[in-house]
């Protein structure tokens, strides 16, 4: 069944100390999240596995934000999906806009990241999204399109069940500016459907597409009430208990 997730990408902010002091908060709010909502948070490697115990006994689960293309081995600065998995992780990011832009992150790098978490046993969230240029020239259904189908259409139906789509156009991440519960509808619909053309309606019905990109209190209510928009992957707002917690409530 689609589950309603609401995951906080802290990206690099917050030290331990914060970063636990944040979780403690989140995980003591999760008691007025519904049942059926999920959470997640995704802080930096360095407080992955504080902040896992501060989240022990809640519903809160845990996400690194990246992991590397090889298992183990000569692969300095980089961090292995068992290494991930071994401090209680249960998911991670791929492929956010920021590493695409900035990291040189492809697809191909991520068909092979996306096989290697699923095979350590974690989900994914995969980033797609277009940038402002492109969504101005009309290209966001084939930018979108393209990223979903370069990495997912490897994986098979069953690998599907421990993957989630979170759509982020590029020109909302960190700027203010939302797209129209419109706009994101009818993309999030576009790319249930490019799943559903590969794995079939059931699947693609089953899988949980979540709104990332100036995601807030205020307009999270708006967004989620759509069809196809089944949660967020929320940014600055997850650096905040008390706004992260209303976003989930707003289902
Ligand atoms: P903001 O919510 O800060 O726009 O960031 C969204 C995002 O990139 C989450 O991965």
């Amino acid at each position: 069944m689609r589950r309603k997730i609401v995951a906080g990408n802290w990206k690099m902010n917050t030290t331990k100390v914060d970063g636990v002091e944040l979780a403690k908060q989140v995980a003591e709010a999760s008691a007025e999240v519904p049942a059926e909502v999920g959470l997640v948070v995704a802080p930096p490697f360095t407080h992955l596995c504080a902040v896992g115990k501060a989240l022990a006994g809640s519903k809160v689960e845990l996400s690194a934000q990246n992991c590397a293309d090889h298992t183990s081995g000569a692969y300095t600065g980089e961090v292995s999906v068992d290494m991930i998995k071994a401090v209680g992780c249960g998911w991670t990011i791929l492929g956010h806009s920021e590493r695409r832009e900035y990291y040189g992150e492809t697809d191909e790098k991520l068909v092979e990241k996306t096989k290697l978490a699923l095979a350590a046993g974690l989900g994914v969230i995969l980033c797609v999204g277009e940038k402002l240029e492109q969504r101005e020239a009309g290209k966001h259904f084939d930018v979108c399109a393209e990223q979903v189908k370069n990495v997912l259409y490897h994986f098979s139906a069953e690998d599907m069940k421990n993957i989630v789509i979170a759509y982020e156009p590029v020109w909302a991440i960190g700027t203010g500016k939302t797209a129209t519960s419109e706009q994101a509808q009818e993309i999030h619909a576009f790319i249930r459907n490019v799943v559903a053309e590969k794995f079939g309606a059931e699947v693609a019905e089953d899988m949980s597409i979540l709104y990332g990109g100036s995601c807030k209190p205020s307009n999270a209510k708006e967004l989620f009430a759509q069809k196809d928009i089944d949660g967020g992957l929320i940014g600055g707002a997850a650096l905040k208990a008390s706004d992260f917690i209303e976003i989930a409530k707003s289902f």
